[in-house]
């Protein structure tokens, strides 16, 4: 296969704290590009003061990481302003605190224009150039630009909205013809594609034509749903070796005889964290045989802290776990333990496995790896149940577990109910065709096939047109 050229903003490097970044994009492209090799291209995590001089390149077994440094400024209108501030909201359908300036656009354009001066030199004829998430939707375009004729694909990790909540930034209609220069633009589920195609074609006047490609403004792109996955035989082998850790050991017996509801969860406002607080103080109201039985156990380290909405979400979530702990915890008992640090996958994994309901409830997620994750830590003895938000794009796949609204906290409850009572029997049932599906869809099978696509395409001309 040819040579593969990754790019995201968030780059997990090797060394360990920046390797323990948190997030479901570094954790599937880490696990593709360690099985492939090649290069992974992106942000250092690093700020600097002035404009970086050169692309930072270190090798590391199968992978060349190619990192840049980002000027002060442009962090603040590239990632903080318009990546986080804009598209994040938006792409998660929270109109209500998208923040818009022109200038953070402007940022934006500009840290991509910088990477595609930075990546061209290091690119070879026969690269096949795979970029990642809503940081860089204009990169193809920029390469192009510049006379990049290699194979492109992109792949969406969040959730592509519909059309009529993409046309409440200005920006639209530049962001979706930019995703036009990709020969694949990948989505997380079937919803994101028609809702990408219903824009397309609605408002670019594109069309979908037999051979199945998108044809728009001179264009040929293939779009197409690739579920993100995890590397489910591993990541069942590393809860197995959890078990015995200090960490796991501890966890049990500070629990006694009493049940573990899990959440993990980056702090932010996409996962639903605050209804997910009130839906387990509803349990605790109308099912009371829980107090003291249950205990509900959240992990939410810090994300984007230097966000406005992001620190507000972190006061509220504050907020609502001492009320909830005020009104009904015990000298011996704390209903909700709330953890304001990350861990590692290793200790979640061992978590996940000790816990008899895996609490995954986002608003809005583009799939949601910690769902994949919490069914393959568990026994075949004796599984614990996902309950999981018809919002997240895992959805789609994970049939065994309780589905539920996450605006409906009386549901929820109704739900955590019925899986701290749910007999061994269905337990079982329901997690078989869950690690089933995980089993044979794997990130590998992820990378495989998008990856696949990208390559089955004609190589592109320099004037940006595709060869048929
Ligand atoms: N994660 C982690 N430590 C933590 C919390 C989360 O390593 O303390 C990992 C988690 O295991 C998962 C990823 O971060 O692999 C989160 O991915 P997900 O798709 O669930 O959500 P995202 O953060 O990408 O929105
Ligand atoms: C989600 C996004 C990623 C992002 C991650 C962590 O998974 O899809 O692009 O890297 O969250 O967020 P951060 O802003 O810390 O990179």
């Amino acid at each position: 296969m040819s040579r593969l050229v990754v790019v995201s903003n968030r780059v997990a490097l090797p060394s360990l704290t920046k390797r323990e970044s948190t997030g479901g994009l570094a954790v599937a492209v880490l696990e593709a590009l360690e099985q492939h090799g090649g290069i992974w291209c992106g942000w250092s995590g690093d700020l600097i003061s002035g404009e970086p001089e050169a692309i930072d390149i270190l090798e590391d077994g199968k992978i060349t990481y190619a990192t840049l440094d980002l000027p002060e400024d442009d962090y603040e209108q590239f990632y903080n302003g318009y990546s986080n501030g804009s598209l994040w909201p938006l792409l998660h359908y929270r109109l209500d605190l998208v923040e818009y300036s022109r200038q953070n656009y402007a940022g934006y354009m500009r840290v991509n224009q910088r990477f595609a001066e930075h990546l061209r030199p290091l690119l070879q004829d026969d690269d096949l150039v795979w970029v990642h998430d809503y940081h860089f939707i204009p990169l193809a375009r920029e390469l192009r630009q510049r006379r990049c004729t290699q194979r492109m694909g992109f792949f969406l990790h969040v959730p592509w909205p519909s059309r009529e909540v993409l046309t409440a930034l200005p920006d639209h209609r530049e962001l979706a013809e930019a995703l036009l220069e990709y020969d694949v633009v990948g989505f997380q589920t079937k919803g994101y594609v028609l809702a990408f195609l219903d824009f397309v074609v609605r408002e670019l006047g594109g069309t979908v034509e037999p051979d199945g490609f998108l044809y728009a403004l001179g264009k040929r792109t293939r779009v197409q749903h690739f579920p993100i996955s995890i590397e489910t035989e591993n990541f069942t082998e590393l809860a197995e070796e959890a078990e015995g850790s200090n960490h796991v050991r501890r966890l049990v017996q500070s629990m006694g005889d009493g049940k573990l509801i899990l959440g993990v969860d980056r702090l932010d406002y996409s996962k639903g964290l605050i209804n997910r607080f009130q839906a387990y103080e509803h349990l605790l109201r109308e099912y009371p045989e829980h107090c003291r039985a249950a205990t509900l156990m959240q992990i939410a380290p810090t994300s984007r802290g230097d966000v406005l909405q992001y620190q507000e979400i972190r006061q509220e979530l504050e907020t609502e776990a001492g009320h909830i702990n005020g009104t009904y915890a015990d000298f011996d008992w704390t209903p909700i333990r709330y953890l304001n640090k990350g861990f590692s996958r290793k200790i979640l994994a061992g978590f996940y496995r000790r816990s008899q309901v895996g609490l995954v409830t986002p608003l809005r997620d583009g799939m949601n790896l910690v769902a994949k994750e919490y069914v393959a830590a568990q026994s075949a003895a004796d599984p614990g149940v996902l309950i999981l938000s018809r919002f997240a794009g895992a959805a789609e796949e994970m049939d065994g577990a309780l589905l539920v609204n996450s605006y409906d906290l009386a549901g929820m409850a109704d739900a955590m109910n019925q899986a701290l009572t749910m007999p061994l029997e269905e337990r079982v049932n329901r997690w078989v065709r869950m690690i089933d599906q995980l089993q044979s869809f794997d990130v590998h099978h992820w990378c495989r096939t998008c990856l696949r696509a990208i390559e089955m395409v004609a190589v592109s001309q320099p004037n940006g047109d595709s060869a048929a």
